[in-house]
């Protein structure tokens, strides 16, 4: 379902930066505007080579500021004024120097001062060439701009204009529309206002000895993706997060950090009873060592040792045990084979009301990506297909699936 209504009279401020992609601003300016936002289009002074002001302004019907001053009028253009009107800040295409003078405060254009002045949510859709991309320096710089709560607009892989062929093409600019659009649309979605929602995210550590433990590559996105998308949509969420290198942006998160399975059914089954809706996010480990050795087993001294393992708390299971007529417990599943019929069994064996099956046979979905592509299968065993997009829209279909009879 497409949400392009929401940007109806929405303020949006357009930055671009000098790169090849920047003829794309064009088209996404186009669709912005006809979809009936307002554009005020900020360029750097280098995008001026790539994109010419006029057609922009063509579009936008406004100038185009680019200046801190018009040079023949000594007008000043306040970066402050127009943080204040942005409803949105969209930087398309975002190059990595844009990118690194945002991450570290140096504001010596009027893009990257009006970036600093922004009030609302800021969109970055980073395009260059794929060995910049992949730096380090580039991927810091990213990492920073998520910490500030900035959403990333993940580019794509492909030909690029380099002739090289890799990740660096800047998002389509209709996914760059939607993505925007989507984030209005869950903005002005107050259906969970005043509802408790529990999620958990993320792997468990369990303890070998003091420095080793059994643990899993999940890296917490799209739980933590989840979480946000409750809280935007009015909710007050508990979530309850194994060892992540992730952070919360929305104030109505209350986020309990714990490490094993047992550390985590207990956080869950103290926020359970008060809970509408529970998403079971979190990649449980299934079995954790017998014995957790309280000194480091070393390797000099020791025979070999053997490891038993003993199976750990289903923490699903047990909330859906627990689970009153009204309650919404939803799983996740990841399978290797007979996806749906297992994850079906898993539904019923769990008593969930809804599971979400994480694809294991598309590119780019499950652990560690910012991507996924599941299907959602309800209790009368329909199945919605969510094709591959960002962990953060993921979470708005799964939100949106599983709210519908609430
Ligand atoms: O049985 P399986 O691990 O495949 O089930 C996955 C679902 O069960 C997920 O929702 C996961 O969060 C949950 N789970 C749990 N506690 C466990 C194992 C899985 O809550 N010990």
């Amino acid at each position: 379902m497409s949400n392009l209504s929401a940007l109806q009279g929405k303020h949006i401020v357009l930055g671009i930066t000098g790169g090849i992609a920047a003829y794309k601003s064009a088209t996404l300016l186009r669709l912005f505007i006809k979809a009936g936002a307002e554009v005020q289009v900020v360029m750097t002074p280098s995008a001026k080579e790539f994109i010419t002001p006029v057609t922009l302004s063509a579009l936008s019907q406004k100038p185009v500021v680019s200046e801190f001053f018009t040079a023949n009028t000594g007008e000043w253009h306040s970066h402050v004024d127009l943080g204040l009107w942005a409803d949105c800040m969209v930087i398309a295409p975002a190059t990595a120097s844009t990118i690194g003078k945002m991450a570290n405060g140096v504001a010596d254009n009027m893009l990257v001062t009006t970036y600093l002045s922004a009030k609302s949510q800021v969109f970055v859709a980073p395009a260059m060439d794929l060995d910049m991309m992949a730096h380090p320096s580039t991927t810091r710089n990213i990492e920073s701009l998520k910490s500030y709560g900035n959403i990333i607009i993940e580019p794509q892989s492909g030909f690029l204009a380099s002739g090289l062929t890799g990740k660096g093409r800047m998002e389509e600019p209709e996914n760059i529309v939607e993505v925007v659009a989507d984030f209005f649309a869950s903005r002005s979605d107050s259906s969970l206002a005043g509802k408790k929602v529990l999620v958990t995210a993320g792997p468990t550590y369990e303890k070998i000895d003091p420095v080793r433990f059994i643990g899993n590559y999940s890296s917490g996105k799209m739980g933590f993706a989840l979480a946000e998308e409750c809280a935007a949509r009015g909710a007050e969420v508990t979530l309850v997060a194994g060892p992540v290198a992730l952070t919360t942006h929305h104030p109505s998160i209350r986020r309990i950090d714990v490490e094993s399975a047992r550390e985590m059914l207990d956080a869950c089954t103290a926020s359970f009873p008060d809970a509408e809706i529970a998403i079971m996010c979190a990649a449980v480990a299934d079995y954790r060592p017998e014995q957790m050795t309280d000194k480091k087993i070393k390797r000099e001294h020791t025979e070999v040792p053997t490891l038993r393992l003993v199976k750990n708390p289903d923490i699903a299971a047990t909330l859906g045990k627990a689970k009153r007529p009204g309650q919404v417990l939803v799983g996740f599943a990841l399978e290797t084979d007979n996806e749906v019929a297992n994850a079906v069994e898993k539904l019923e064996r769990k008593n969930l009301d809804y599971i979400v099956l994480n694809s294991m046979r598309v590119a780019g979905a499950g652990f560690g990506t910012d991507t996924n592509a599941v299907s959602i299968i309800s209790p009368q065993g329909t199945v919605k297909d969510v094709p591959l997009m960002s962990k953060d829209r993921v979470a708005g279909e799964i939100i949106t699936a599983i709210t519908q009879k609430n």
